[in-house]
């Protein structure tokens, strides 16, 4: 008799929303490429907006192509509670309730259907930020994954909260301390305003997102294993410290090769009008898929692009403001800037961001962009608007050295203030240096050897080896 290990196949969920469900989507690559197979759910909503970007019928495959190449990965798609026509961006907190109090139930459903339909389903592999992982894994017998899709010194502020709390440098009733935090494991010392936004608010703390954050975080502690779109040499200390925790993998970047679209919006090609411009000429402006900011900083921001003379690329989301407002840029802008700005609804990032006439980049700092920026040798300027993106700017500005702020925390930018930022930004010989050096260790890290690469592979001996041990069947020698 001899023990033979199960072949993995996990279930995965990605959060509905666009900066999760593209490293989902790479993992899925990644782990059938070794592998695995992979059950992929989408949500209604998400599967209709990819479909709907592109063109297709409704009921195409996102991995069809992938079967085609041989890779074990089915589809399927999941409510999220709420009809499709539903604006989730402009009821942001009814659509993070139902994500909380309703989806799981949907979860379970399909869980119970598709376990009993195939057994071979020992794995469950879904975002840090749902509340329910653990608790459906135990009923379902599955080991369960946690996939956080941002960096280690993210998780860990997180994962430290009662420390912040007992600390009083967050939600004090007797005042809260603005100095230096230093007592999180693995974390020199972050400032408060670094922190992610959750945790650096100050009156209700009882909303939606804390509410999910509250949860999602203690979930996430007891899931088996936790990997991490991250890069070891990045935050090599803080990660030492979260491997204390539980069993934490540096796996990142999951970009690959073969990439899938899951753009959730119509791409404008912009290769044309790049070529025509000057090498290292053109700045790349996105404020990602999700965050909204006001009328006043996307004002600030034209008028600091006229100012600077610079070419640009603008990728302007109509609900940029909100869905209810999509006229935002000055009154005759576009006109002004013909020739030396182009004003797109959406696009192709890695392409544009990879085009030689891109010299920089202002974002608002979400982990995909930077990772992206960091692939492709362009400094960045840094806008963080919520969420993890303060602590993400801590690791470009301060941490990486990668990047500039465009303005002082927590205040709003001026349009003589960003011309500034923006000619010094795109002149600095040594940013554009130092983002290549980083670079390197980036493209080292995904190389024969590289860090996330044999963390990758330690993650699957581990996971093999832990399904092996729970669902483990003998049986005899040939
Ligand atoms: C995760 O899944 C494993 C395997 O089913 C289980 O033993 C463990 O208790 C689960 N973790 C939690 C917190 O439920
Ligand atoms: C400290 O901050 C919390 C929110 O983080 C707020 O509820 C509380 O009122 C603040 N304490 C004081 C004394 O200002
Ligand atoms: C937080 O909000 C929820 C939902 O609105 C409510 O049920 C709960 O009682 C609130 N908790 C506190 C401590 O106020």
């Amino acid at each position: 008799m001899k023990k033979i290990k199960e072949r993995p196949h996990a279930v995965m969920f990605p959060y509905p929303l666009q900066g999760h469900v593209i490293p989902f989507v790479n993992l899925a690559l990644k782990l059938a490429s070794n592998g695995f197979t992979i059950t992929f759910i989408n949500t209604d909503s998400v599967h209709h907006q990819i479909s709907r970007s592109r063109g297709l019928h409704l009921d195409h495959d996102v991995f069809l192509e992938s079967r085609q190449h041989g890779l074990d990965i089915r589809y399927a798609t999941l409510t999220d509670g709420f009809p499709l026509a539903f604006d989730r961006s402009l009821h942001h907190d009814q659509f993070f309730e139902g994500i909380m109090h309703v989806f799981p139930a949907h979860v379970d459903d399909l869980l119970a259907r598709i376990t009993t339909l195939d057994p071979t389903i020992n794995t469950i592999i879904a975002d840090t930020f749902y509340v329910w992982p653990s608790s459906l894994a135990r009923k379902y017998n599955l080991l369960n994954v946690s996939f956080f899709t941002e960096p280690a010194l993210v998780i860990t502020s997180y994962y430290h909260v009662h420390l912040l709390k007992e600390n009083r440098h967050f939600a004090s009733s007797a005042g809260n301390r603005s100095d230096a935090i230093e007592y999180i494991p693995g974390v020199k010392s972050i400032a408060t305003a670094d922190l992610p936004s959750y945790l650096q608010e100050e009156g209700d703390l009882n909303t939606t997102v804390h509410r999910i954050i509250d949860r999602c975080f203690k979930d996430a502690k007891k899931a088996d294993f936790m990997l991490c779109n991250t890069v070891e040499a990045f935050e090599q200390d803080t990660i030492a410290a979260l491997r204390q925790i539980q069993p934490f993998y540096a796996i990142g970047p999951v970009f690959d090769k073969n990439r899938i679209s899951t753009s959730l919006w119509a791409e404008s090609d912009c290769a044309a009008w790049l070529d025509s411009k000057p090498r290292g000429s053109v700045l790349y402006i996105s404020f990602g898929s999700y965050a909204h900011t006001s009328k006043h900083v996307i004002e600030e921001v034209a008028n600091g692009l006229l100012l600077s003379g610079v070419h640009f690329i603008w990728v302007l989301r109509p609900d940029i403001v909100s869905s209810e407002h999509p006229e935002v840029l000055p009154v005759g802008f576009e006109r002004r800037v013909e020739g030396s700005g182009l004003i797109v609804p959406w696009c192709d990032q890695i392409e544009v961001i990879s085009h030689p006439s891109v010299g920089g980049f202002l974002t608002h700092c979400g982990w995909n962009s930077i990772l992206e920026s960091i692939k492709c040798g362009v400094p960045l300027i840094c806008y963080p608007l919520l969420t993890d993106q303060f602590t993400n700017r801590k690791l470009v500005v301060d941490d990486l050295k990668i990047g500039i702020n465009l303005c002082d925390k927590k205040s709003t930018p001026t349009r003589k203030g960003v011309a500034e930022r923006v000619n010094y930004l795109m002149r600095s010989q040594e940013i554009r240096q130092q983002i290549k050096e980083v670079g390197k260790i980036l493209v080292d890290a995904m190389g024969v050897d590289g860090s996330s690469v044999v963390n990758f592979n330690q993650f699957v001996e581990d996971l093999t080896t832990k399904i092996a041990a729970i669902k483990g069947s003998l049986v005899k020698d040939d």
